[in-house]
């Protein structure tokens, strides 16, 4: 790989990564019984064949109640281990790095699919255990809107159990053969609602001033710290600026407590609070939230990952070479084409030997590319249409 920014390796404690191109998280709705099923070992897959870099799993849940639909993945039992192990596996067969996003979805529990409604779950669906003991919890008894379930506040005995939650299913990932964690603490999810005084109505040490309203994530990060490896990046997702008030200064605030803590990166997106990051206001530009990590870069020095229709090659290029963020994480341009990377490469001319294809692959299209060589881009028919 040449002379390519975007192509160019990243290292981050331990693990270093083969270029600077992240499969942003995306949930597939296709778990079953929260276990993972064939189609996320052929979505992760094909990502990491197409010549991802991080391959960042859907947010799955570290406690059963923290769902966001019957088709999500939990990572709160031990049984879950071995069936992520071999997606895991796969994925760093193909020279990926295998990550997990670990998430609590708080008051956003409980909905139906996106392709159902997304409306509140009321009514048990067939096959799904313990429905009637799925309690959704938050702060503060708020809902984000009509659409959803009003939370029952948390205990502060509840918090803790919380905190221990994390640190336990970032044990178990490390079973499960990760080797990135990302906190997801954005998009309105559990952590989010405690940052958020429109979520977050406490007044005891988890509500009220901003510190107080950070407590939960911070205690996260040091549990989830205390059990994952000194050599393997940890990372957070967090919505730079909100809906409802929450600025680009709280953030750069609480990253560089973050840092302190032991955050490697952060992933930057924005919003969610009371409404969905993908129907922000200028979610139609490219690179709408670059800015973001641009900024948080610049002012805390903490590395950053740029996110949100970042879909063409040299556009990604310009973002890093521009100092604007360390990575680029991809997420729909991947469901539309996951050899995104392979293409890219090509595009930037990075990589004439197609070295970042897998072998079964690259062979055969290196060898094609050299059939190109003197022959018109397009292809140009020499039968006249005509009868
Ligand atoms: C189908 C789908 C599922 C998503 N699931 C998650 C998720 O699990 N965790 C998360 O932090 N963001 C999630 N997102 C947001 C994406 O990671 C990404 O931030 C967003 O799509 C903007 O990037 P894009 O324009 O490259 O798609 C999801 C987005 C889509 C389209």
């Amino acid at each position: 790989m040449t002379g390519s920014i975007l192509f160019s390796p990243l290292a981050l404690r331990g693990v270093t990564f083969r270029n600077r191109i992240m499969a942003s998280p995306m949930w597939q709705y296709s778990g079953r019984n929260f276990f993972p099923t064939d189609w996320h070992f052929m979505h992760l897959g094909r990502m990491a064949a197409g010549g991802v870099a991080l391959v960042m799993q859907e947010g799955t849940a570290v406690e059963r109640r923290g769902c966001g639909s019957v088709a999500d993945l939990g990572i709160w039992d031990d049984r879950f281990v071995a069936p992520l192990r071999r997606i895991t596996d796969f994925i760093r067969s193909l020279g990926a790095v295998p990550g997990i996003q670990l998430l609590h979805c708080g008051r956003r529990a409980k909905m139906e699919l996106p392709w159902g409604g997304r409306k509140a779950l009321r009514i048990a669906p067939e096959n799904v255990e313990d429905f009637d003991q799925w309690d959704v919890v938050g702060p503060s008894a708020v809902a984000q809107s009509e659409e959803y379930h009003t939370p029952r506040a948390l205990s502060l005995a509840e918090i803790g159990a919380v905190v221990e939650a994390w640190g336990s299913a970032a044990e178990r990932s490390l079973r499960a053969g990760y080797d990135v964690v990302e906190i997801h603490a954005a998009h309105g999810y559990l952590i989010h609602e405690f940052l958020s005084p429109a979520a977050n109505r406490r007044n005891d040490r988890y509500g009220g001033s901003r510190e107080n309203r950070c407590r939960l994530l911070i205690e996260i990060v040091e549990a989830v710290r205390a059990r994952w490896p000194a050599d393997k990046p940890l990372l957070v997702r967090l919505s730079i600026e909100d809906e409802a008030g929450w600025t680009i200064d709280d953030s750069v605030a609480l990253v560089r407590a973050l840092h302190q803590a032991g955050v490697d990166a952060i992933d930057c997106t924005a919003r969610g609070i009371a409404g969905s990051p993908l129907l922000a206001k200028n979610a139609g530009d490219y690179g709408y939230q670059v800015d973001l990590a641009e900024r948080v870069r610049a002012e805390t020095g903490v590395p950053t990952i740029a996110v949100g229709l970042i879909v063409h090659a040299d556009q990604a290029q310009a973002i890093l070479r521009n100092g604007q963020a360390d990575m680029v994480a991809i997420g729909r341009e991947l469901l539309y084409n996951p050899n995104w990377p392979l293409d890219a490469a090509q595009k930037l001319g990075a990589d004439p030997g197609f070295a970042l294809a897998p072998l079964q692959h690259g062979f055969y299209l290196e060898r094609r590319a050299r059939s190109f060589v003197g022959k018109p881009s397009t292809y140009q028919v020499g039968i006249d249409p005509k009868p």
